[in-house]
């Protein structure tokens, strides 16, 4: 185990921005800022039922889940074309370089756009363009995962799966996300089963609201190879144990917990006792337009409000490459950078 000396406490931020990071649970159209949503739908010609940025802006003030999940579905309307999706993109992956995300695999929602008639190949197209951009440009590595909207058909996933497949070198993997109570991961068996044979890789939302035997069948039936989420897991200690022995990641998003009201209070996040109890956790931004900060506002927020300290910043940043679906030789170089990167932090301590 790599060693991490003490640090001051109004060093830690400084320390937390630094370090080179992967991120591995963010919708892009949860990137979407609201001024690019009203410069999109000038574009675009298209009406929103808000008459300024502020005005949008003032109605994110969720409750829960759901309550979100309607404010950004509209938003995304905004998208049509190419363009738009690569501009969407593009906008995150500048502040995810800034972030020193060096690594990012970001969901996207298909069925919201493929509903309103935009094409499998718009969305796909322009999204990738940007990953490709985001390598030769920022030196950030960026991939695309697939998500199915649970809050529909397991028949309308498989479609969607089928218009996917002639982009399949374009994207790494597939994901469940939308609303959780009420819409099980076995729902998707079939899909996640066909996905699997394809190799793609496989992650699902389980335990966000939902409860932990959620969790278990998004392992046992979807056959997943992480957990976004899963931070109702603290209720089972056999579920705590499995996770722990398998080293089966959890991607999870302090700041939206916060904001969709599954700890209402930061201070109260189990981030840390997650950690402690020997889970592969992550820190991620989730829909970072919505909740209140990219990746290092999830940081810096996360340890002031918890008292994390800099052994835990190293184990999650290291996590966070464990847990990638990068390379291996990748993954070696990058646990060597952030080795580096927190001996020379101590290095000039004062
Ligand atoms: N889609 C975008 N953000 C989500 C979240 N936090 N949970 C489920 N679905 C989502
Ligand atoms: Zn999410």
């Amino acid at each position: 185990m790599f060693k991490v000396h003490a640090v001051a406490a109004h060093r830690l931020p400084h320390l937390l921005r630094a370090m080179p990071k992967a991120e591995l649970h963010m919708h892009i159209e949860g990137s979407l800022e609201p001024e690019l949503i009203f410069a999109l739908a000038q574009r675009n010609g298209v009406k929103l039922p808000y008459a300024s940025v502020e005005a949008l802006r003032a109605a994110y003030a969720f409750t829960n889940l759901q309550s979100f999940l309607d404010i950004y579905y509209a938003g995304a309307s905004v998208l049509l074309h190419e363009q738009d999706f690569y501009d969407m993109a593009w906008a995150y992956l500048e502040r995810a370089a800034a972030d020193h995300v060096v690594h990012t695999e970001m969901f996207f929602d298909p069925q919201t756009h493929t509903e309103r008639g935009v094409s499998m190949q718009v969305v796909i197209d322009g999204l990738h363009r940007a990953c490709v951009d985001a390598q030769t440009k920022l030196g950030v590595s960026a991939q695309l995962i697939l998500c199915f909207l649970r809050h529909l058909s397991e028949e309308a996933a498989l479609e969607t799966l089928e218009q996917a497949l002639p982009f399949r070198d374009k994207f790494i993997g597939v994901g469940l996300d939308s609303s959780e109570v009420g819409h099980p991961p076995e729902k998707f068996s079939k899909v996640f089963a066909k996905a699997g044979a394809l190799g793609l890789h496989r992650v699902a939302h389980a335990g966000e609201e939902g409860p932990p035997a959620y969790i278990w069948s998004a392992l046992d039936v979807l056959g997943v190879e992480r957990i976004d989420h899963g931070v109702q897991s603290i209720h089972d200690a056999a579920l705590m144990t499995r996770l722990a022995q398998a080293r089966v990641p959890l991607t999870v998003c302090p700041l939206s917990n916060q904001k969709l009201c599954v700890f209402p209070d930061l201070a109260d996040h189990n981030i840390g006792a997650l950690l402690d109890a020997g889970l592969c956790v992550t820190i991620n931004s989730d829909d970072p337009a919505y909740f209140g900060g990219y990746m290092n506002e999830n940081f810096v927020q996360t340890f002031a409000a918890t008292g994390l300290t800099a052994q835990q910043a190293y184990q999650l940043a290291a996590n966070s490459f464990e847990a990638s679906f990068i390379s291996e030789s990748q993954r070696h170089h990058w646990m060597h950078e952030l080795k580096v990167c927190f001996e020379r932090f101590v290095e000039h301590d004062d």
